[in-house]
């Protein structure tokens, strides 16, 4: 049986982008796979505790018996994130774009998990070559000839993270321009918004065959 591992981070479930086309990959590939299971880790309205980070950074060195609660927590939730990781055949990653940047409940998850040994950075990749779904939304659109082209300080980083850092093999889906129906100055921009938001749904469902393929095989 195929293991799929979900991760949310969107601060909102009503007219969530990166949930709903996560939704339409997850539909397809669970109904191609037959007998696929779905985990999923929700980040983004029950976000990992503030103080896990550095709890889970100085407790390991110390001793067992002297770490504080944070410390106890930090290094238990690091355990539980890359045990749940390990347990996967296949990602998908849901995740937002915010004040030009990445999610900061996504930044915490892996501040987090690279505290992990068995994912510190440096060592072997065990989950290397694993195929992941990456999800993105932005509310405006940053592409060349756009005003804000080179402001999208996310993307990079969140392909960055599971590419090189965990060496997944990634496929993106971005949607642009989610915030035009509610932006009376992207007003002109909304039938070019409501396309680029089926094209996201085509492109996960497709990716979504696609993966179904390769973890039949
Ligand atoms: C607090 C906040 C900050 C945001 N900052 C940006 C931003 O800097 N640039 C942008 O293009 N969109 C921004 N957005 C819009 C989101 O990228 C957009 O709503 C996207 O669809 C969020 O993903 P979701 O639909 O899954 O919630 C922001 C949204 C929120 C709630």
């Amino acid at each position: 049986m195929t293991k799929i591992l979900r991760i949310d981070a969107s601060i909102r479930a009503d007219g969530s982008v990166t949930r709903s086309v996560a939704d339409t990959l997850q539909r397809e590939l669970v109904e191609r796979l037959g007998d696929a299971t779905v985990a999923t880790r929700e980040i983004g309205m029950t976000p990992l505790p503030a103080s896990a980070w550095a709890g889970a950074v100085f407790g390991p060195h110390t001793p067992a018996e002297q770490r504080t609660p944070e410390q106890q927590e930090g290094i238990a939730l690091a355990t539980a994130l890359a045990d749940e990781l390990l347990a996967a055949d296949a990602y998908v990653f849901a995740l937002p774009f915010y004040n030009f940047g990445v999610s900061q409940h996504f930044k915490a998850y892996v501040d987090i998990l690279l505290t992990e040994p068995r994912f510190a950075p440096g060592q072997p990749q065990l989950i290397a070559g694993r195929p992941a779904q990456l999800i993105i939304a932005r509310g405006g659109g940053y592409g060349p000839g756009t005003p804000r082209h080179g402001w999208d300080h996310g993307t990079a980083w969140y392909q960055r993270v599971l590419t090189d850092i965990l060496g997944l093999d990634v496929e993106t889906t971005e949607v642009e321009l989610t915030l035009a129906d509610v932006t009376p100055a992207m007003e002109s921009l909304r039938e070019m918004a409501a396309e680029n938001l089926a094209q996201g749904h085509v492109r996960a469902k497709q990716n979504a065959g696609r993966l179904a393929e390769r973890l039949e095989v």
